[in-house]
């Protein structure tokens, strides 16, 4: 089971929109791939999105962390796209009193790496291939459950400079973690999102980003494309609304960048055991003087 958390300290960046795309990029892939889809973020985008009308019982994120609530309760079916090419996720969806959640998680013991346990007491290794979190843009009790429940990192970043703080506020947070705790989050990349390559200002920010976070990867972006949001009035993704479009090649080609960026990694550690980006490593002062240079080329 792979863990991937879509992590970005600013709203708007598209992290739900590229969970989504993601899950529904890698079953372009991998049709038979088992996706747990989990929203941390009380806003619920993720359940807007699927239009998810939950019952009464139904459980969510937060008892699943705080009560121990089996897995099957909480997780909720999604299907969408044609017909003869269903789609199927599994979606956990959080609402506001994950917000409560916090409060409770602040007399627990262990109470960052709650979540971690839980996926290890439930064994959700057997029954996921992949688990991806849509994070909301905060730093808080749950992210970091969401951060110690993760092997690796994307951090959408759109393009704008506040987005790009927010890519440095992801590294130096992830470097705190792997400090404190025995854990050597991976960070796949930082993904260019909502790229309007007819402005010149989006250009020269996309040039920016890959100089100033080379070391940890830049995707290719994701053009911006008004399909985007058609395709979510559907509760679809793009690849079912339009798949010429160019958002659907852009995540297209992205999952296939997520997947094969997987694979390697799996080779890799298998072989030494010891693989780590090393990407996040390194001294924040040196990311704070790249940001400044950053505003200074713009
Ligand atoms: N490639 C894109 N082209 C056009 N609009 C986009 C694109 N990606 C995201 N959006 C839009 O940008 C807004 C923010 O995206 P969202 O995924 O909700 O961000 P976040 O989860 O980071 O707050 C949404 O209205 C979404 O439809
Ligand atoms: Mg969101």
């Amino acid at each position: 089971m792979k863990t991937i958390a879509i992590q970005s300290i600013k709203g708007g960046t598209a992290k739900t929109t590229t969970s989504v795309h993601l899950a529904s990029g890698i079953l372009e892939q991998e049709p038979e791939a088992r996706i747990l889809l989990i929203d941390s973020d009380q806003q619920s985008s993720l359940r807007t999105y699927f239009r998810i009308s939950t019952k009464e019982n139904s459980a969510d994120l937060s008892e699943f962390l705080l009560e121990n609530r089996p897995y099957q309760d909480c997780v909720i079916p999604v299907e969408f796209g044609a017909e003869n090419k269903r789609k199927k996720i599994d979606v956990i969806i959080s609402n506001k009193r994950i917000a409560d959640a916090e409060m409770k998680l602040f007399v627990l013991p262990r109470r960052e790496e709650l979540l971690r346990l839980r996926f290890k007491q439930q064994n959700l290794a057997a029954n996921y291939d992949y688990v991806i979190f849509d994070c909301p843009p905060t730093l808080n009790l749950v992210t970091y459950n969401v951060l110690l429940a993760s092997d690796y990192f994307i951090i959408p970043c759109s393009m704008d400079m506040f987005s790009v703080v927010g890519v440095k506020s992801v590294i130096e947070n992830l470097d705190a973690v792997a400090q404190v705790f025995d854990v050597r989050p991976k960070v796949l990349g930082v993904l260019p999102t909502i790229y309007d390559g007819r402005n010149n200002f989006n250009k020269e920010m996309l040039e920016q980003i890959k100089v100033v976070f080379a070391h940890l990867g830049v995707f290719e972006p994701i053009r911006i494309d008004v399909k985007i949001k058609r395709a979510q009035i559907k509760n679809m993704s793009v690849f079912e609304y339009d798949s010429e479009c160019n958002a659907a090649k852009d995540y297209g080609q992205f999952a296939i960048a997520v997947l094969s960026a997987l694979n390697q990694d799996q080779v890799q550690s298998s072989k030494t055991q010891a693989v780590s980006s090393g990407s996040f490593n390194r001294a924040p002062a040196e990311v704070h003087s790249e940001v400044r240079s950053l505003r200074g080329s713009l």
